[in-house]
């Protein structure tokens, strides 16, 4: 058995420890808001926190979060209205929708490093989070409506 710490609750698996942590998020905890896009780190739909910095799930094995801190889209906040989701809802950014909880895990972690980012400082950190839909100017006016607010609570 594993022990791993997810949304600040406990977890027990029992699963092979070389297993990608999104295997374990979705298949045995049961939280499906993390997406699988391209399994090999290239697309950030299945971004997470570790210890509150964002991490692709799909290469992560579960060994590297033991002892460690894991948040999901889940865990933003208990209302889903984390300052970062209420200014998604407000621009009206997703279209499909698939994308949008690790386009938002990424950009509240920008919001914690950089509370007023620039448009340059948006697109370094967003560049790893692609959308098929073409989402990218709604989603840097959310993080600029975000870093109005309070964007780095969780
Ligand atoms: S599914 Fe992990 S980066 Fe694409
Ligand atoms: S909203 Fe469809 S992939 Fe981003």
């Amino acid at each position: 058995m594993t022990s791993l710490n997810v949304n600040d609750t406990l977890y027990e698996v029992d699963i092979e420890t070389d297993t990608p942590l999104l295997w374990v998020l979705r298949d045995i905890i049961g939280l499906t808001g993390t997406k699988y896009g391209c399994g090999v780190a290239l697309c950030g739909a299945c971004t997470v926190h570790i210890n509150g910095k964002p991490a692709r799930s799909c290469v992560t094995p579960l060994a590297e979060v033991i002892g460690k801190q894991v948040t999901t889209i889940e865990g933003l906040s208990k209302n889903t209205l984390h300052p970062v989701q209420q200014a998604w809802i407000d621009e009206q950014v997703p279209q499909c929708g698939f994308c949008q909880s690790g386009q938002i895990m990424s950009a509240v972690a920008l919001l914690r490093k950089k509370p007023h980012p620039t448009d340059m400082d948006i697109d370094q950190a967003m560049k790893g989070n692609i959308c098929r839909c073409g989402t990218y100017q709604r989603i840097r006016a959310a993080i600029k409506k975000a870093s109005t607010t309070s964007p780095g609570k969780s």
